[in-house]
C-alpha cells in the first residue's frame, strides 16, 4: 500500500523516571523526574513540535527478572527502578500547554473501571479533550505480587478481562449524555436526570452500578491506545484501539503488522483509517552519519551490561542470566513476550552482538533503525509512513528533554519542508488532531469480542 497525501502523526514516548540507564548517564541528560516544571517543559517542547501527543508509558512494580533480584535496576538506575505514577503528571503538563494530547498507562489487571473511567473523564474536562488511555494487561510477576496476587493470570483471561473493562468504562462515560449538565440558575436545575442513567452493569470480573459522577467527556471516551504483540493482544487492540503503539527491528515486520492490524479492524466493522499504528523510533540523530554512529557508540559504552540485561529480562519476560554473556541470545520456540522476543534475536543477529553487547546497548537504548542525519532520519520516516508501515511514529528519547528538543529542532522542520507534518494543528481536541471521530453512545456494542 503507497500513500500519496496525509501527515504523519507523532506521539512521545515519555518516561517518568530515568528510562533506559543512559537516559540519566548521558552528559546531557537533566534529572529533573521528581519536579512537575521538569515533564512542563517536555510538554512545552512537544507541542511547539507539533506532536500529537506526549505518551506516558507505566510499570507498576520494580522489575526483578533478571536472576531474581531488583539489583541491576536499581544500582543502575535502569528503566524500571524509579517510576512516578503518569496521570497527575498530565494535570501538569495540562496547566501549560493547549493542543498536546496526554495520555498514561494504566493497567487493566489491577484496577478499577470505576476509578480509571473516572480519572480519565476528569484529564479529559480539565485539558479541553485531550486525554488518552494506554491500555495494558501488565505481564510481570513482580506487578501481580504488588496486587495480592502470587503470579499473573495467563494472557487470554487477562485480555478476556480487559474487554470487560473497557465495556465498563465506556457505560460508565456514555451513562451522562452530552447535554445532561444543564446549569439553568433560573429554574435552580442543575443537571437534567433524564440523561443520567445509571449502569448496572453484572459481569464475570465486575459488578459496576454507575452512574459516573463526571459528565461525559469532551472527546465522549478519551482516545484509546494498545500495543498487544500476540494474537489475543492484537484482535483487543483491532476492537479497542483508536492508536496502536508496536516496536519492530525491521521495515518488513512493521509492514506486516501494519496491515495485519487493520484487516482485523476491518473484519470487526471498523474503517482502516479507524486506527491509527505509530512504530516506536528512537532517532540518534548527528550533523553527519558518523557523528550519529559515535553517539550511538558512546551511549552504549555509558551503560552497565546488566542494566540493559536487567531491562530486557523484564521486557521480554525471560531470566537473561541464565544464557552466557559472550554467546549470541538463543532463539526459542515459545518466548512469553511474542514479537519483542524475535525482534531483539533479529537485531543480535544482524549485528552481531554477543549478550553482554547487547545488554549495553539496549541500556542505550541505541538498538533502533534510525541512526544519522536529519535529512537521513527523515528519509527512513518518508519511507515507513507513505509505504505502509505506520501511520506515524512513536518517538523515544535517548535522554530527556535534550533528545526531544533535538528531534524538535532538527527532524520536525525537515519533515515539513516535504509536507509530512503539520505546521499548526488542525483542531482542539487529540481526536481531531489524529483524524478520529467521537464514538457514539453505545459504540462499546460493536466493540465487544463476540465470544467472551
Ligand atoms: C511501544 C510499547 C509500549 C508499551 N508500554 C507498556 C507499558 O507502559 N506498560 C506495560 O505494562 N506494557 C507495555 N507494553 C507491553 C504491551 O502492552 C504488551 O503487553 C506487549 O507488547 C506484549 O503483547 P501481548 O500482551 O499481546 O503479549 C508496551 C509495548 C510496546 C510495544
Amino acid at each position: 500500500m503507497t500513500r500519496t497525501h496525509g501527515k504523519l502523526h507523532l506521539s512521545a514516548f515519555v518516561t517518568a523516571g530515568p528510562g533506559r540507564a543512559s537516559g540519566w548517564l548521558d552528559p546531557r541528560a537533566e534529572h529533573g523526574w521528581l519536579s512537575a516544571a521538569y515533564y512542563q517543559k517536555i510538554g512545552r517542547i512537544l507541542e511547539s513540535g507539533r506532536f500529537d501527543l506526549a505518551f506516558f508509558p507505566d510499570i507498576l512494580a520494580v522489575p526483578n527478572r533478571y536472576n531474581g533480584s531488583i539489583e541491576g535496576q536499581v544500582r543502575y538506575g535502569a528503566l524500571g527502578s524509579l517510576r512516578l505514577d503518569p496521570t497527575p503528571i498530565l494535570s501538569n503538563i495540562a496547566a501549560v500547554t493547549e493542543r498536546l494530547g496526554l495520555a498514561a498507562t494504566v493497567s487493566t489487571s489491577y484496577q478499577q473501571p470505576f476509578h480509571v473511567a473516572r480519572t480519565f473523564a476528569t484529564l479529559d474536562h480539565i485539558s479541553g479533550g485531550r486525554s488518552a488511555w494506554n491500555i495494558v494487561t501488565s505481564f510481570q510477576d513482580a506487578e501481580a505480587k504488588n496486587f495480592g496476587h502470587a503470579e499473573h493470570i495467563g494472557r487470554d483471561e487477562r485480555y478476556a478481562k480487559a474487554d470487560e473493562f473497557l465495556e465498563v468504562s465506556a457505560k460508565l462515560w456514555d451513562s451522562w449524555a452530552a447535554d445532561a449538565l444543564v446549569l439553568d440558575r433560573q429554574n435552580a436545575r442543575f443537571a437534567n436526570p433524564d440523561k443520567i442513567e445509571a449502569i448496572h452493569h453484572q459481569g464475570r470480573w465486575f459488578n459496576v452500578q454507575g452512574p459516573l459522577n463526571v459528565p461525559r467527556p469532551p472527546q465522549g471516551w478519551p482516545v484509546l491506545i494498545q500495543a498487544g504483540a500476540s494474537d489475543a493482544g492484537r484482535d483487543f487492540a483491532s476492537r479497542w484501539a483508536d492508536v496502536v503503539f508496536c516496536s519492530h527491528a525491521s521495515f518488513e515486520s512493521a509492514k506486516e503488522f501494519y496491515s495485519d492490524v487493520k484487516a482485523r479492524a476491518v473484519r470487526h466493522g471498523r474503517r482502516a483509517e479507524d486506527i491509527k499504528i505509530l512504530p516506536d523510533i528512537t532517532p540518534v540523530i548527528g550533523r553527519t552519519t558518523e557523528e550519529a554512529q559515535k553517539r550511538k557508540a558512546r551511549l552504549a559504552e555509558l551503560v552497565p551490561d546488566v542494566a540493559g540485561l536487567s531491562t530486557l529480562a523484564y521486557h521480554m519476560d525471560i531470566d537473561l542470566s541464565q544464557f552466557p554473556l559472550d554467546e549470541y541470545l538463543p532463539a526459542l520456540k515459545n518466548p512469553s513476550i511474542v514479537g519483542h522476543y524475535d525482534e531483539v534475536v533479529e537485531i543480535t543477529r544482524r549485528e552481531g552482538l554477543t549478550l553482554r553487547q547487547l545488554g549495553k546497548q539496549y541500556g542505550g537504548r541505541t538498538e533502533g533503525n534510525f541512526i544519522g542525519t536529519p535529512s537521513e532520519i527523515a528519509n527512513g520516516l518518508e519511507q515507513w509512513f507513505t509505504e505502509g508501515a505506520g501511520d506515524g511514529f512513536t518517538v523515544t528519547a535517548t535522554d530527556q528533554p535534550g533528545a526531544f528538543q533535538e528531534f524538535v529542532d532538527t527532524v520536525v522542520p525537515e519533515l515539513q519542508r516535504r509536507g509530512l507534518l503539520r505546521t499548526e494543528y488542525e483542531g482542539n481536541t487529540l481526536r481531531e488532531n489524529l483524524g478520529l471521530a467521537t464514538p457514539a453512545p453505545g459504540a462499546w456494542r460493536e466493540r465487544i469480542a463476540r465470544n467472551r
